[in-house]
């Protein structure tokens, strides 16, 4: 049965031009099975009419705060109570701001307060305003206090400029809501995983790479997903088809892996690298084929950068999971891996011939401070599964561990 059948959705639409795709959100909430009812600010009733959302949920749209004849109908709190889930889409830069403070001076914002069941806001706005130090600082609150941030996307603006900052589409915003109430281990956490080789070029036909398939890390990522999460794939060249749900992102080398990841790291809960990043690079790119030549040639390298290891020493890191694929001393080695790079676990498994890369089996040891669960040789989606389950439950302990020092130290000041 779907998930929203059923289901209360109370959907907050704030002033943003991306309002205009709250009808189309209410109807794919609906198709679904969900109960919509419908709270507008008044700037959002410049860019769509409440008869609008009206007509398209079937429910009366709620505005205001002080009209003694809607509080009648249904106040603030009962629609709070009402509500199994609440959906802020759009939320501008201003909702978000006032979200953080607990204001509770118009409808919309009375309700996020008073309510008790999960809420999720998708953001939209103009791509410098999404980057604002003042934007991402709230957000980060958001999200340790359990809001749900979906999206958002990055592409083209109304405002004509180009970058993050887009409301997710309706369908999306409709699948990561219904996530919400799968009771995913990963529900509403937003993941990134690296996969696949990298190439580097060498000349314009020639590359250096590696036997890495990508199987292992499509495989997580698809798991992810299934639990939930937000997923965004950065890979590597591979003969494997996106899983759904996922964002792709394709990449060929390890700089522009590095340049992708970096990208949409400030918007990542966890970070999986399942690439096998190339270590080393050609100093320099031959512009025209290198031709053969008897006396043989020498290839000067340079180091790639290393992406985990950069996403590990940012000063707020996501939580990290790493890989180490060994051919001996395992454990030493993953352990040394794990401690050298900062990680928060470790996935180490043996390569060699017919081990590792290019099969469909695999079988795992994953270390973490003070911890050790191994998995034993099985298909690599089934692995995924039991790797991600782990992760998720490392991820909130360290979660609620954080929470509670960062309280202490609330206390304390
Ligand atoms: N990794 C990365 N960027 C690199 C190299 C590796 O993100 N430039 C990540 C891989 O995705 C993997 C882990 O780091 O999660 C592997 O660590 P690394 O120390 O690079 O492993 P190896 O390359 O196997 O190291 P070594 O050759 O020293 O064993």
């Amino acid at each position: 049965m779907n998930t929203l059948s059923g289901k209360h959705i109370l959907l907050g639409v704030t002033g943003g031009i991306a309002a205009y795709k709250s009808a189309e959100l209410v109807r794919c909430l609906r198709k679904q099975g969900a109960v919509v009812r419908v709270v507008m600010t008044t700037a959002a009733q410049e860019f769509i009419t409440p008869l609008t959302l009206q007509a398209l949920s079937g429910q009366p749209v709620c505005s205001d705060l002080l009209d003694p004849r809607s509080e009648a109908a249904m106040g603030h709190i009962e629609l709070a109570r009402w509500a199994d889930a609440l959906l802020v889409a759009p939320a501008t830069a201003d909702f978000i701001a006032r979200l953080v403070q607990g204001r509770a001076d118009d409808l919309l914002a009375a309700v996020c307060l008073a309510c008790e069941a999960p809420l999720a806001v998708a953001p939209a706005m103009n791509r410098a305003m999404w980057q604002q130090p003042a934007t991402q600082d709230n957000l980060a609150l958001l999200r340790a206090r359990r809001v749900n941030v979906l999206g958002p996307a990055t592409g083209s603006q109304a405002c004509g400029e180009t970058g993050p900052g887009r409301m997710l589409e309706p369908d999306e915003l409709t699948r990561l809501l219904a996530g919400l109430f799968q009771g995913g281990a990963l529900a509403g956490r937003r993941v990134l995983v690296t996969a696949g080789p990298t190439r580097e070029p060498i000349d314009p036909v020639r590359y250096i790479s590696n036997r890495s398939s990508g199987k292992m890390g499509y495989a997580i990522a698809r798991a992810a997903a299934e639990a939930g999460a937000q997923v965004t794939l950065v890979t590597g060249p591979v003969a494997l088809v996106l899983p759904e749900q996922v964002d792709g992102i394709l990449v060929e080398t390890a700089e522009q892996m590095h340049a992708a990841v970096m990208e949409h790291i400030a918007d990542t809960d966890i970070f999986i690298a399942a690439a096998a990043v190339a270590d080393y690079r050609p100093q320099s790119v031959a512009r025209k084929k290198l031709k053969k030549s008897a006396a043989g040639i020498t290839l000067a390298l340079e180091p790639n950068p290393d992406i985990l290891a950069a996403v590990a020493a940012l000063p707020e890191p996501p939580f990290t999971l790493g890989f180490a694929a060994e051919t001996d001393a395992l454990e030493a080695n993953a352990r040394k891996k794990l401690r050298a790079k900062s990680l928060d676990m470790i996935a180490a498994n043996v390569v060699g011939p017919g081990r590792g890369f290019e099969v469909d089996d695999n079988a795992l040891r994953v270390f973490w401070d003070g911890g050790e669960q191994q998995f034993g040789q099985t298909r690599k989606t089934r692995l995924a599964r039991q790797l991600v389950a782990l992760l998720a439950h490392r991820y909130q302990t360290k979660f609620d561990k954080d929470r509670v020092i960062k309280l202490h130290a609330k206390d304390s000041a």
